[in-house]
């Protein structure tokens, strides 16, 4: 039986996933949120496919371990930069040390994310999941772009997520202030904000040799969301995390994306892991995403900058 369009997804996650034996060895790589779940499994994969890793990561402690880890195991060349993704001041403080220390970056990975059930704010008065999976991730990829433009060929691929299909995303409540939060859908919004600007940005790219994909990494049980109350942790521990899989195969689907040479000229594509998918439909309006992007460019100070 064929599925209606809007729920080819479930159909595509059963397909066999496309996998790489294809190497980087050299390739300068940044990955961020890479000591948890999808992250950790990224940076395994792209350190065995031979690429020099910088892993950008709130937790010190736990990038330690794994660029201990990955040293012994592969043999790695790992770089750790600390940044907290609730806060623009450290997303700009993590790309300007990545500026000095990388003369070349030939994949980024923005993979950071967290699933909030309650609405909380950073800082600056952002709803956090707004702040830390779109608006962190837009700034981090505008900061670096002139390096991977001058580094071309070069891919940008942002880890996010079926999510986006619970919609949610109102410009004129980014921050939740008018309505009531539902978790879900704060998680929605934001990565619905995120896949809007990866259409834009790949138009912005054509002709530059820099791609940028958006990718779902698979159901997986990792720690997101495990941030929340103790009846969600609960609640996920036991229901949820025994219906999904290993975070290897995002591991091994993002390789894919990274390395592939069938997908040297791919861009402005969303992949259920590597499954080229067509995203909901409030998420493939682009007007809606030349207004987010624009909103993006003002609420990370973007606009001062240029
Ligand atoms: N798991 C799934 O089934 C699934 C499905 C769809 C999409 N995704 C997406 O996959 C990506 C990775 O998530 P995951 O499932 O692997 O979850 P995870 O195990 O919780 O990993 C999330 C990573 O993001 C980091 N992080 C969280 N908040 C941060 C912040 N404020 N600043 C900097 N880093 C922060 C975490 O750091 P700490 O180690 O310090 O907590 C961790 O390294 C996310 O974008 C998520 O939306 C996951």
């Amino acid at each position: 039986m064929k599925l209606p369009e809007e729920l080819q997804f479930i159909a595509n996650a059963r397909m066999e996933q496309k996998r790489t034996t294809a190497r980087i060895d050299g390739q300068v790589c940044i990955i961020t949120g890479a000591t948890s779940g999808v992250g950790y499994h990224a940076a395994k994969r792209l350190a065995q496919g031979g690429a020099e890793l910088n892993l950008v990561c709130r937790n010190i402690e736990k990038a330690v371990k794994v660029q201990a880890e990955l040293k012994r195991e592969y043999g790695a060349k790992i770089e750790l930069v600390q940044a907290d993704f609730s806060r623009l001041g450290d997303v700009r403080s993590a790309a300007s040390t990545l500026l000095k220390n990388c003369s070349r970056i030939d994949v980024l990975i923005n993979n950071t994310g967290v699933h909030m059930t309650r609405r909380t704010v950073t800082e600056a008065g952002f709803e956090t999941a707004f702040c830390v999976n779109h608006l962190a991730s837009f700034l981090f990829t505008r900061l670096l772009l002139d390096r991977l433009i001058e580094s071309a060929p070069a891919r940008i691929i942002h880890v996010n997520s079926q999510g986006h299909r619970f919609g949610g995303l109102e410009l004129d409540d980014l921050n939740w202030e008018r309505r009531r939060y539902k978790g879900l859908q704060g998680y929605g919004a934001s990565k619905t904000a995120q896949l809007l600007t990866v259409w834009e940005l790949a138009d912005k790219l054509k002709g530059s040799g820099v791609t940028i994909n958006a990718m779902h990494p698979g159901g997986v049980s990792t720690n997101i969301g495990m941030n929340n109350g103790l009846l969600f942790q609960w609640y996920q521990r036991l229901l949820i995390w025994p219906f999904l899989k290993s975070p290897e195969i995002s591991g091994e689907a993002i390789y894919y994306l990274a390395a592939a040479s069938e997908m040297a000229n791919v861009s402005g594509r969303f992949f259920n892991q590597t499954v080229d998918e067509k995203p909901a439909a409030h998420a493939l309006d682009r007007s809606l995403g030349k207004r987010i992007w624009k909103i993006s460019e003002e609420l990370t100070g973007l606009l001062e900058m240029a």
